[in-house]
């Protein structure tokens, strides 16, 4: 009789640089937690050589894995199956294999919505601004389309970056000046920061002017922020402050992870205090 050895599921995050992505410690915690057989392991791969790390998934016994910057484009382009998340918003971010085929995702904008399902119960408007026009801001876009956001107005620094973002979404998406932000707070149903303003790394001096005053904002108002270091960014403090409703962004980080932890490992994980005190922790927050 020979004992068959069920295979481990091995799976991956891949950037450029990798060394701060937080997947491994939410993966590893569930793993862990629905105690199971399995690995999760950054892999630091640079823009060069991608194209053969893709190539070599399967001989290095991957299932799968996580693609963060600058890669999301390129795993877009390499899989051989799209989902509408992924088509939709250009970018892949979570790789699984399907009868040999890799196929792609995006969650991204999953993970947005989830992260204020949680938080804000019943959200949603007819209105929403949306500050920036990179990557992040394009999973974003797409979530708001979905959810029937009728007037999705965005502003950019760069404002042809916003033209041309607004030229690939429908006409809701409506480009408008850096200026014109403080004109639009009135507006918003909803407000999402997606610029890296507000990063501890990208530090504005306290006693700098902010880029945006909520004081027009409407009481019912969402204020969002998909920067997470430091959690509390200066968008969500003028939020707190006016006691305007406002989400914190670790939370989009953690959902985005469910969809691709479920196929690699079976199991559709939870995302709960435990797992974000567990991140917040990691982070030294
Ligand atoms: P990501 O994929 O994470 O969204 P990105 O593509 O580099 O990253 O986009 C970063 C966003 O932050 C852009 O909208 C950028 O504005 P520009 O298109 O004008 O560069 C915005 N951003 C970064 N630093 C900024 C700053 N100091 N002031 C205003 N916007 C800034």
């Amino acid at each position: 009789m020979t004992n068959i050895i069920p295979e481990i599921p091995h799976a991956f995050v891949t950037g450029y640089p990798v060394g701060h992505s937080l997947s491994p410690q939410i993966h590893r915690f569930w793993l862990k937690k629905y105690n199971l057989a399995g690995t999760y392991d950054a892999v630091e791969v640079k823009p060069e050589n991608f194209e053969t790390f893709i190539n070599s998934l399967k001989k290095k016994g991957f299932c799968g894995g996580n693609v963060t910057l600058p890669h999301k484009e390129e795993a877009f382009r390499l899989s051989e199956k799209k989902d509408q998340a992924a088509t939709r918003i250009g970018a892949a971010n979570t790789l699984w294999f399907e009868n040999n085929i890799l196929c792609a995702s995006n969650t991204d904008g999953y993970g947005f919505e989830a992260n204020l399902d949680d938080f804000a119960p019943g959200w949603g408007g007819n209105a929403a601004l949306v500050i920036g026009a990179g990557g992040a801001a394009r999973a974003v876009i797409y979530t708001l389309e979905q959810r029937g956001f009728e007037n999705i107005y965005l502003v950019n620094r760069t404002r042809a970056r916003a033209d041309k973002l607004a030229g690939y979404f429908g006409h809701q998406v409506k480009a408008r000046n850096w200026s014109e932000i403080d004109d639009l707070v009135p507006l918003a149903d909803l407000i999402v920061n997606t610029t890296s303003l507000g990063m501890t790394n990208n530090l504005i001096k306290k006693d700098s002017e902010p880029f945006i005053h909520l004081d027009q904002a409407k009481p019912s108002v969402l204020v969002t922020d998909i920067v997470y270091t430091p959690l509390m960014t200066p968008i969500l403090l003028q939020a707190k402050a006016r006691n305007l409703n406002y989400v914190d962004g670790i939370g989009m980080l953690l959902h985005q992870a469910v969809p691709g932890f479920e196929r690699w490992f079976g199991i559709r994980p939870v995302v709960d205090n435990e797992l974000r005190q567990e991140i917040l922790g990691k982070m030294g927050q």
